[in-house]
C-alpha cells in the first residue's frame, strides 16, 4: 500500500513534529510526511521540517477576519497538497466544526493529559495542584468538542514529589514522542475502525495503545 500522505499542524516547537518525521523516515512506516503547516510565522517546527526536507506553508491565523476563513484556507492547502491525514502536533488553534467535520477520523491530535482528565490548557500545573502521582498524554480523533474524541493511544508518566511544570512537561514530552508515531501508525495502516465513538484496533495486542515512561517500567518490574 502506498504510504499515507499526511500533514502535520503545528504553533511551535514541533518536537512532536520531530517525533513524526523521524518515524515516518525510513520506508517500513504507513504514513509519509508530505506537508508541514503552522498557523505562526517562526514556529520553530518549520525549521525541522525545512531540514528533513518537507514543503512547508505558514497560514497565519492571526491575519483571518473570521474563523471560516482561516479554516477554508487550511483546507485548500491540505486538499492541494492531497493530504489523506491530518495531525494536529501542538497546534493551539480551535477548528470549526465544519472543518472538524471534514476530517472526521483522519486527524489526529496529541494532548498532555490522560483525557478525558484535564481537557483544555495548563494541565501540568492542574495535575500538580491536584496532587495526583500520574499524569500522560493522550493522542485521539478530533472532534468538534475540544480535546474529545475516540482515544487511540495514551502515554503514562509518573508525577515525583519534587516536580515542577516544567520538570512534569519534559516527562510527558518523552512519552508523546513515542505516542503519536504508533497512534499513526495504527491509523495509517487502517488498524483502526470507530465503532459508538470508540477506537478499536484491528488485531489488537495487549499493551498496544499503552506507553509506559521508562521509570515505570522499571518500578512495576
Ligand atoms: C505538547 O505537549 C502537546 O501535547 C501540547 O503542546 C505541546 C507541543 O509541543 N498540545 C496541546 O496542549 C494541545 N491542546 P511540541 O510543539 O514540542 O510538539
Amino acid at each position: 500500500m502506498e504510504p499515507r500522505r499526511t500533514a502535520v499542524l503545528i504553533s511551535g516547537t514541533g518536537t512532536n513534529l520531530q517525533a513524526l518525521i523521524d518515524a515516518t523516515a525510513g520506508g517500513d512506516h504507513p504514513a509519509r510526511i508530505v506537508l508541514v503547516i503552522s498557523n505562526r510565522e517562526g514556529a520553530g517546527g518549520l525549521e525541522r521540517a525545512a531540514r528533513a526536507g518537507i514543503p512547508t506553508r505558514v497560514i497565519p491565523s492571526a491575519r483571518f477576519e473570521t474563523r471560516g476563513a482561516f479554516d477554508t484556507a487550511l483546507d485548500t492547502a491540505l486538499r492541494e497538497a492531497e493530504v489523506d491525514l491530518v495531525c494536529l502536533a501542538g497546534f493551539m488553534r480551535v477548528l470549526g466544526q465544519d472543518f472538524v467535520a471534514r476530517w472526521r477520523d483522519r486527524m489526529l491530535n496529541i494532548h498532555p493529559s490522560l483525557l478525558p482528565a484535564f481537557r483544555g490548557l495548563e494541565t501540568h500545573a492542574r495535575v500538580l495542584e491536584a496532587g495526583l502521582p500520574v499524569t500522560g498524554c493522550t493522542v485521539h480523533f478530533v472532534r468538534p468538542e475540544i480535546d474529545e474524541g475516540p482515544v487511540l493511544v495514551q502515554g503514562v508518566v509518573p508525577v515525583f514529589p519534587e516536580d515542577d511544570v516544567e520538570t512534569l512537561n519534559a516527562r510527558v514530552l518523552e512519552v508523546e514522542h513515542r505516542c503519536y508515531p504508533r497512534a499513526l501508525e495504527m491509523v495509517a495502516a487502517g488498524r483502526i475502525s470507530v465503532i459508538d465513538e470508540r477506537a478499536v484496533l484491528a488485531g489488537e495486542r495487549p499493551f498496544e495503545r499503552l506507553v509506559l515512561h521508562p521509570s515505570l517500567q522499571e518500578a512495576t518490574r
